[in-house]
């Protein structure tokens, strides 16, 4: 797959924040996420690629901020973090996170099969970009 859109870089605020423990539907469905419990970061709702600092280490995710419109109608605004290659438990830790390209806004989906679907394709986009980009925080387009 290439990446046939042109990438959307932003160059916003790290934002920092310790993962606390959502409802955990994501990590039934397969891809678990990180809840991040942090002042809203200065972005719009929507769906980014971002490179997040974990105990000293770099990994990429894909990160998604609003209300979760699909899941139910609690309007509690949340920020999610799904890494690309990591597997374990975080909650309680504290993480760093460097939003790096904008994906899509937030939709409602008709059902959670689709937006399984559709976070299958955003996951494909963003290890495209990452891959055939050498991302790094400074080569961020301001
Ligand atoms: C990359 C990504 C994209 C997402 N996109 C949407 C979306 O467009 N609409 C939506 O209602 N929820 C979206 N979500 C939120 C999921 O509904 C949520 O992660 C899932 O319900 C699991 O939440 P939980 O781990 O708190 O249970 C997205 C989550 C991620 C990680």
């Amino acid at each position: 797959m290439e990446t046939k859109k042109k990438v959307q870089w932003i160059s916003k605020q790290e934002f920092g924040g310790e993962v606390i423990h959502g409802m955990k539907i994501g990590r039934k469905l397969g891809f678990p996420t990180a809840n991040v419990a942090s002042s809203s970061p200065s972005l719009q709702n929507g769906v980014y690629g971002v490179q997040v600092h974990l105990n000293s280490k770099k990994y990429e995710g894909i990160m998604n901020i609003g209300f979760k419109p699909t899941i139910g109608s609690d309007l509690k605004h949340t920020i999610e973090i799904h890494l690309l290659n990591f597997e374990g438990d975080l909650y309680g830790q504290h993480l760093k996170c460097i939003p790096l390209f904008y994906i899509r806004s937030e939709q409602k989906f008709s059902s959670l099969h689709s937006l399984l679907k559709q976070i299958k394709e955003d996951k494909e986009y963003a290890r495209v970009v990452f891959r055939s980009e050498n991302i790094d925080q400074n080569k961020r387009i301001s």
